[in-house]
């Protein structure tokens, strides 16, 4: 019966293409752009908008899947060279092969060339496919990431592969054809290549069915950014323990240096050595350096280290 229907319909359609027949088509007209929005592949019930346009002013548009033209209840949302022409509550059924071309409003109504092919998938009519990659977890920046998808069930058909990432409207690549499974190859990713990633598989020909979207694989790319601010700590801390070093002198008068118990692990001051800084000619105050070392870790001079001067009357 469908078939039948069908069949009619193409009857019925070549008839108004020979009646419409003597609407040449104007090779002075360049040929419009039809794109889709928010992309050419949309979910199941949702709307999408296919724009035709066109550099030629007073002119009205048709879309066309396939050869038949596609039927509005309204007139699309036409202004001055584009036609928005509004799909909603897409069906498996809306995927499919669109052109859309422009006449003038003045007779003779000749039609321009037909625009580019645009291809129109509505997901979710076979089973989802699965989506690995092969670095598992982090990724770091200037990697390359391989993504697999792969179809749940062996086939003989080819397939194309499409793989989607949250927040980008259209696919970011498609590939194919081929039976079972496609890599997807990231070459060098940086930080933006960061997301949520999913892939689905699409008939090349008639009647165009799509997959459901994988599931969701998190890809996370450990930036070089961070790596040089991990570095540029590490270094910094590594001098401030230099000057620090260098300003309690500790290792200034390597000869005073006090030797702190490794195995001490009293807070508390330790007074640990006491000599005598300079010779006194009798009666003369006497300088002592007294080196106190707060904590004593297993590198004694880079704790806070001092050293006092004290006058002590022979
Ligand atoms: C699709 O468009 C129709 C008519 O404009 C609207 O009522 C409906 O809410 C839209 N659906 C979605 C999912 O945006
Ligand atoms: C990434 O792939 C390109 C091209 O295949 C190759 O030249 C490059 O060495 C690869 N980089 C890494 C880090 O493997
Ligand atoms: C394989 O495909 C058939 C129909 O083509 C379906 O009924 C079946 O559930 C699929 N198997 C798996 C594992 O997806
Ligand atoms: C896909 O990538 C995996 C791992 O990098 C590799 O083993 C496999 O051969 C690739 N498959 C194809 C078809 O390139
Ligand atoms: C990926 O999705 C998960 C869960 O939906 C979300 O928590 C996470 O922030 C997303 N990652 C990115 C990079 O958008």
């Amino acid at each position: 019966m469908a078939a039948m229907m069908s069949q009619l319909l193409v009857v019925l359609y070549t008839g108004l293409c020979a009646g419409r027949g003597n609407r040449m088509t104007d090779e002075t007209l360049p040929k419009p752009s039809l794109s889709a929005w928010p992309s050419w592949i949309m979910p199941p019930k949702s709307n999408v908008t296919l724009q035709c346009h066109t550099s030629t002013n007073d002119v009205n548009f048709a879309l066309r899947k396939g050869n038949v033209p596609v039927e509005f209840p309204q007139s699309p949302d036409s202004t001055e060279g584009m036609a928005r022409f509004l799909l909603t509550d897409l069906q498996a059924s809306s995927s499919g092969l669109y052109t859309c071309e422009y006449y003038r409003r003045d007779p003779p109504q000749r039609s321009s060339q037909p625009s580019d092919i645009l291809l129109l998938l509505v997901t979710g009519e076979f089973s989802k496919p699965s989506l690995q990659a092969h670095q598992r977890g982090v990724v770091t920046a200037r990697e390359n990431v391989t993504l697999q998808c792969q179809r749940p069930n062996n086939s003989f058909e080819s397939v194309k592969f499409a793989l989607l990432k949250a927040g980008a409207a259209e696919p970011i690549r498609v590939q194919g054809p081929a039976k079972k499974k496609m890599n997807f190859s990231l070459r060098s990713v940086t930080v933006s290549d960061a997301g949520n990633y999913s892939c689905v598989y699409f008939l090349m020909r008639a009647p165009f069915w799509a997959s459901e979207p994988s599931n969701h694989l998190e890809i996370t790319v450990k930036g070089t950014v961070e790596l040089t601010l991990i570095v540029i700590f590490i270094l910094l801390f590594i001098l401030g323990v230099f000057l620090i070093y260098k300003y309690t002198q500790c290792g200034a008068a390597p000869n005073k240096m006090t030797k702190c118990s490794r195995s001490s692990k009293d807070p508390q001051e330790q007074r640990t050595s006491v000599q005598p800084g300079k010779e006194s000619d009798g009666g003369s105050p006497v300088c002592v350096y007294l080196y106190v070392c707060r904590v004593c870790t297993f590198a004694c001079c880079l704790c806070p280290c001092k050293h006092v001067y004290l006058s002590v009357h022979m």
